[in-house]
């Protein structure tokens, strides 16, 4: 049987631990998981690519069957040249489902051989996201609730210098 792979796809600006628990669930249903941070021109990101991905690399070192990557271009195409059978998105509250059911759609008719998959966030990560975690920071909060400890560091340096640990 040929083996199932799955593309966890997002900006990861920075990761959280909402997006480590989608990524932990979907490396336990799938032989293997590819985590690949987008590059959208349309787009500002606080971390550069490499920052981005070396903090998800960092991340998921544990998750012995998680790949990690970056593309520059259409997610459809990614999943089409990477053998990948799904697209693995997390669903936190209805705000979330217009955009991303819109998304779906769209990478359905621009790969039919591709299923997107939601997942239900975890209770805990209802309210996590990206740019919460940079305001706190920004703003000297505490973090470590929500991002892996392993790149708090890495996050503080950036947004929160003197705050490191
Ligand atoms: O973490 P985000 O910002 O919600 O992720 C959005 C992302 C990167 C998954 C989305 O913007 C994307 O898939 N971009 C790739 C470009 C693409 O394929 N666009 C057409 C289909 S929506």
């Amino acid at each position: 049987m040929s083996k199932r792979i799955a593309v966890c796809p997002g900006s990861f600006d920075c990761i959280t631990l909402g997006h480590l628990d989608i990524i932990t669930r979907a490396a336990a249903m799938f032989d293997e998981v590819i985590v690949v941070a987008m590059i959208n021109h349309q787009k500002t990101y606080t971390f550069t690519p490499q920052e981005r991905i070396d903090m998800i690399k960092k991340s998921t070192a544990d998750i012995k069957n998680v790949r990690v990557d970056m593309y520059d271009g259409l997610l459809a195409d990614y999943a089409a040249k990477n053998g990948a059978s799904a697209i693995i998105k997390g669903l936190r509250a209805m705000s979330d489902f217009e955009y991303e059911f819109q998304m779906a759609l769209t990478n359905k008719k621009l790969n039919p051989e591709v299923e997107t998959l939601f997942l239900t966030t975890s209770a805990q990560n209802m309210y996590l996201s990206s740019s919460m975690v940079k305001q706190i920071a920004i703003m000297g909060g505490d973090i470590s609730d929500f991002v892996p400890p392993v790149i708090l560091n890495d996050i503080l340096k950036k947004l929160s210098p003197g705050k490191q640990k």
